[in-house]
Order: C-alpha cells, then structure tokens, then sequence
C-alpha cells in the first residue's frame, strides 16, 4: 500500500543528511562541551557552529540564541521568563486567541498568579489586527506574544506591524516561528522582534532540540537552574547531537527554501482547488493568500473529521484534524472556534500539511482516494441526506 505522510506541522522526518551530521556526535565526539579537555572542546566547537548558523539565518547574533528542547521550553521560557523579570514594571500579558497550548498554557499558569492576559481576537481568516494589539496595551503591559504563522489553518500574522508597535510602545514582543523558521524567510530586525521560538522537528531536524532567540538587551529570568551553560540563562548539559542536527537542518533551509516554497504552494493549491471543486460543501480555513506554503485546512460538512481521518489512514495518508496536540480530544479546535466556525464544521475538518518528500502523485492520490471517503460517509449521515433532498 502507498503511504504518504501529510502531517509535518507535527512533526517532519529527519532529513538523513541532517541524521548524517548528527551521527558522530553520539559516539565519536562525545565529550562534555563543558568540560576543558580536547573532546569537551570539540563538541563546544561544533555547538558554536550551530549557534552561528542558525543566528546567521534569522539576522541574529550568535550569543543572542539559546539552544532548548523544543519549542515549548522555547515558548515557556519566553512567557514566564518576561513575566518573572519585568514582574516590578507591570503584570499585562497581550497574545492572542489562536496561539498554540504551548503559549496559552503558560499564560493560564501566569494568570492563577495575579498576571493578566488579554487574548486578542481575529478575523475570519485567523488574522490579529494590529490596531487592537495597539488598543489593549496598558501601563501594566509587559509583553506582547503572536505567532508567527498558526499550526492549524497557516495563516501568518502582520509580525512586523505588531512588532512596530510593540517597539514604539516599549513592550517586549515575543513571536513563536515554531511553523515557520525554514519554511519563511526570518529576519529579526525586519519582523521588529525581541524573541523569538523555533523547533527542530518542524523543519526535517531532530526532535527535542529548539532555540530561544533573545535580543541583546533583553532581559529574562531563567527557570532551568543548575550549570552555567547557554550564558546562565539554560543550565543542563548540552544536546550535542541535536544542536548539530539543527544547524545542519537550517543550512539545508537556508540552501533550498526558496524552491521548496515555490514547489509546496503549487502543490498546496492544487491541492486546496481540487478539494473544493470536486467535494460539494467545503470550505477552507485560514487565509487564502497570507498562509504556509505547505497548510491545507478545509472543513467538510456532514461528516465527522475523526472518520475520515482514520479512512485516510486505511488508504495510507496521514493527516490531522485539529493540532496534533489535542487531537485526541473531542473538543472542537480552540483555533477554528476563534474564526468562527460552528461545531459541527469544526468536527469535519481535516489538516493536510506538506513536507520536503511531498510530490504531486502524493496529492493525486489525496484527491483520488478522498471523494469517495466522504461520499461514503455522508451516505450514513441523516443530516446529509436531508440537505440533498
Ligand atoms: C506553533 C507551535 N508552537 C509550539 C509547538 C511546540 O513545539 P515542540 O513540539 O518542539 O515542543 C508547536 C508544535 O506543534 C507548534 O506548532
């Protein structure tokens, strides 16, 4: 059977080059990179790699990236790391509706501890609007934080307007790139942001690393306390191998984004059009045009997104309904509420995201093979039937 994996928003496989670079790392170059001696410095030499390369990609400075386990240490740190350093200044927190659990969590957590969050709004495409980030600032406002592009519906935010504001208002903004770092040109200074969370996994690396970017300058409190790696801002020792692997991973972003970009929103919109056009009453979520090149959402109306999910996966595609996160809840997406969709479109909504192994036969098939899932499942659906009577 063909299987075609159509699910990298959660996570991507390992590039084997990436793997590749990752391997002596294990076993040859073993050393502590904080230890003195020569096998400890040969690992701290090829940390050093990484971090310039990865600063390097996003206009960053090398000592301005800390390297963590992921984007959720990424995004916490982030959050509490603002919140706990700047607690004299004010306790207002501004995000917004559709971030991932990794940012509204913290958030949630903050707030049990007398912070205050405002959860901005969006439109109908899952957009902020910057002139309400500019309205809901206060003199208690700490930090601004909105992602960079949404991991359900894809669609990318007005960064560097909000980050204008932020600026001149004097509040830090943070953006969670987990989605976008090796998928979208990043440039820190372009964007107007101060910090700045990414993922290895998401951009065919390893799993278990990520980086925090901090501008020179600012400050935050570390919650990992031990060593004094990562500048004292994340004690533990280093993932030697990961940290390679990520850098390996933007160097091969860095080379081949540009036609990968080009090839996924071809293959995106193909896929996008052909859904629509050959299954009657669908829609697509997110923004048409301001979207990942590689997010397809669309709501299918009559059946249930879990059904057809786990009848693509008898036909070897794997895709999602909802974040991959929650995914085994029942609840609707907490992001495809906030755009407006009522339940029962919510529950028949399928994420298909594209990857580097993408190619055209892969969507061929999609579109081959899901018409008659949903034909079949809507043929069990009394609400279905009454509609085409
Ligand atoms: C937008 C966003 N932020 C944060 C995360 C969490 O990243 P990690 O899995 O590296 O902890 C994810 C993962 O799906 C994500 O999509």
């Amino acid at each position: 059977m063909k299987k075609i994996y159509l699910d990298n928003a959660a996570t991507t496989p390992t590039d084997a080059r990436v793997l590749q670079a990752m391997l002596p790392y294990f076993t040859e170059v073993y050393g502590n990179p904080s230890s003195l001696h020569a096998f400890g410095q040969e690992a701290k030499h090829a940390i050093e790699e990484a971090r310039c390369n990865v600063a390097a990609f996003i206009g960053a400075k090398p000592e301005e990236i800390v390297f963590t386990s992921g984007g959720t240490e990424s995004n916490n740190f982030a959050i509490k790391g603002v919140a706990y350093a700047r607690r004299e200044k004010g306790n207002h927190i501004i995000t917004s509706k559709i971030e991932h659990h990794a940012i509204l969590e913290p958030c949630h957590f903050l707030e049990k501890q007398g912070f205050e969050i405002t959860c901005l709004p969006v439109d109908e495409y899952g957009l902020v609007d910057p002139a309400d980030v500019d309205k809901a600032i206060t003199d208690r406002t700490i930090l601004i934080s909105v992602m960079h592009a949404n991991n359900e519906i894809g669609t990318i935010q007005p960064i560097a307007e909000i980050g204008k504001i932020a600026r001149r208002r004097g509040i830090y903004f943070h953006t969670d790139a987990v989605q976008t770092l090796g998928h979208l040109p990043i440039d820190v200074d372009a964007l107007n942001v101060d910090i700045l969370s990414a993922s290895g996994h998401k951009l065919c690396g390893p799993k278990g690393v990520g980086i925090l970017y901090i501008r020179k300058g600012v400050r935050l409190r570390p919650f990992m306390h031990g060593g004094d790696q990562e500048q004292q801002r994340r004690a533990s020792t280093h993932n030697v191998p990961g940290i390679v692997g990520f850098g390996k991973a933007v160097d091969l972003a860095k080379e081949e984004m540009g036609k990968e970009i080009e090839k996924l929103t071809f293959l995106r919109d193909t896929l996008i059009k052909g859904i629509l056009s050959t299954i009657e009453f669908t829609r697509l979520n997110g923004h048409p045009i301001q979207r990942l090149p590689n997010n397809v959402n669309v709501s299918i109306a009559y059946v249930e997104g879990e059904s057809m999910l786990l009848n693509l996966d008898m036909e070897g595609i794997a895709c999602s309904t909802g974040s991959a996160c929650t995914s085994s809840s029942l609840e609707p997406s907490h992001v495809l509420m906030a755009i407006g969709l009522f339940h029962e479109l919510a529950h028949g909504s399928l994420r298909f995201s594209l990857g580097r192994q993408t190619s055209e036969d892969d969507i061929d098939y999609v579109l081959t093979v899901l018409p008659g899932i949903v034909n079949k499942l809507r043929s069990m659906s009394p609400l279905y039937k009454k509609e085409v009577k």
